[in-house]
């Protein structure tokens, strides 16, 4: 797969980054059985066998067993670590974390932070995080803590590059405002059944500052592949993707994700399957041009409304 710089940093991902939030396809602690381990390791394997070089992680996947397995998978391939990007994130805490009465919170505090990316290099086994993220934004964020702690943790060795997740534009200004480095990567989701960041500025933002759009979800959480129901416009949004890959001799999957790719800031989608199949059919997106008419045609599907 063709590389390209994240943001303005040295790192160069892959078009495609591999998700890994759904390694063991539950978030039940008694579900994560050793089957579903070797699930987990088959899939990370077919994403780097496929040419996938950055991996999404968030300390909060699977509670933490997410980022345990890829350590495993990393130590059983020596090597590896050096030729990937690991992202990871933090900032969510559920609720009952920290006491009994704690609700479901963002935090950004910098004991928070801190605590958060020990957890997740030890979890990796790994010395330095490439990418870390603030998962969503925090109300309470105070941009000059979170620039002192960016500072103490990119000083230390213990993380490469920031980024942040779910941010608004301005939310992302004012913490760019007060970076001594520049953010590489909003993850936002954006996809057919998300159109909002391509149309109320959010992309253009990003663009414009040079930070890259990183898209979760592109498959919209495998709701473009569900049963359209009595739902006209997911039908019809089906009916034209399905045409667009038959035209293009690929998958509806790799549409979607041509879809993202064909967009000019450089969206780089975030693919979550653990099926080896569909992790590999995915990158089939990557040589497909959309015609601007194609891409149109899928937006409009859409957006299920004319443009003016
Ligand atoms: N920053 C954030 O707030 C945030 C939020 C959510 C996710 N993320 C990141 O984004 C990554 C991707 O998210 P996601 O997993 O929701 O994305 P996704 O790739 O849109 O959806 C994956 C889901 O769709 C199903 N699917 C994929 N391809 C399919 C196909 N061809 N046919 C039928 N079903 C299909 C998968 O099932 P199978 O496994 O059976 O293929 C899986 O359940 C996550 O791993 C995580 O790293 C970030």
């Amino acid at each position: 797969m063709q590389t390209v710089a994240l943001g303005e940093s040295e790192l160069r991902s892959t078009r495609l980054i591999y998700g890994c939030m759904r390694a063991f396809g539950t978030w039940n602690r008694d579900e994560m059985t050793p089957d579903r381990r070797r699930e987990a390791m088959s899939a990370f394997a077919a994403a780097v066998e496929a040419g996938y070089n950055h991996f999404d992680h968030a300390d909060i996947y699977g509670h933490g067993e997410c980022e345990r397995v890829f350590g495993e998978f990393l130590a059983g391939n020596p090597g590896l670590r050096d030729r990937i990007i690991i992202t990871t994130k933090c900032g969510i805490r559920w609720a009952g974390d920290g006491g009994p009465t704690a609700p479901h919170r963002y935090d950004f505090s910098p004991e928070w932070i801190e605590r958060s990316c020990e957890g997740s290099l030890r979890r990796l086994g790994v010395e330095t995080i490439d990418v870390y993220l603030l998962h969503r934004p925090d109300v309470l964020m105070n941009p000059d803590e979170v620039a002192s702690v960016f500072d103490r943790l990119h000083a230390s060795g213990k993380v490469r590059s920031f980024g942040v997740s779910n941010f608004t534009s301005s939310q992302t200004a004012l913490l760019q405002s007060r970076l001594s480095r520049p953010l590489v990567c909003n993850q936002i989701e954006v996809h057919p059944l998300r159109l909002s960041p391509l149309e109320d500025g959010t992309v253009d933002d990003l663009y414009r500052l040079r930070i890259t759009p990183t898209s979760w979800s592109p498959v919209a959480g495998g709701r473009l592949f569900g049963a359209p129901g009595d739902d006209p416009k997911l039908s019809q949004l089906v009916r034209v993707l399905d045409d667009e890959a038959h035209a293009h001799g690929v998958s509806r999957t790799a549409i979607l994700m041509a879809w993202l790719l064909r967009h000019p800031s450089v969206i780089l989608p975030i693919y979550g399957s653990r099926q080896p199949d569909r992790i590999r059919d995915a990158v089939a997106g990557e040589a497909v041009q959309l015609s601007r008419e194609s891409w149109y045609r899928i937006y409009l599907a859409a957006r299920g409304v004319a443009l003016p």
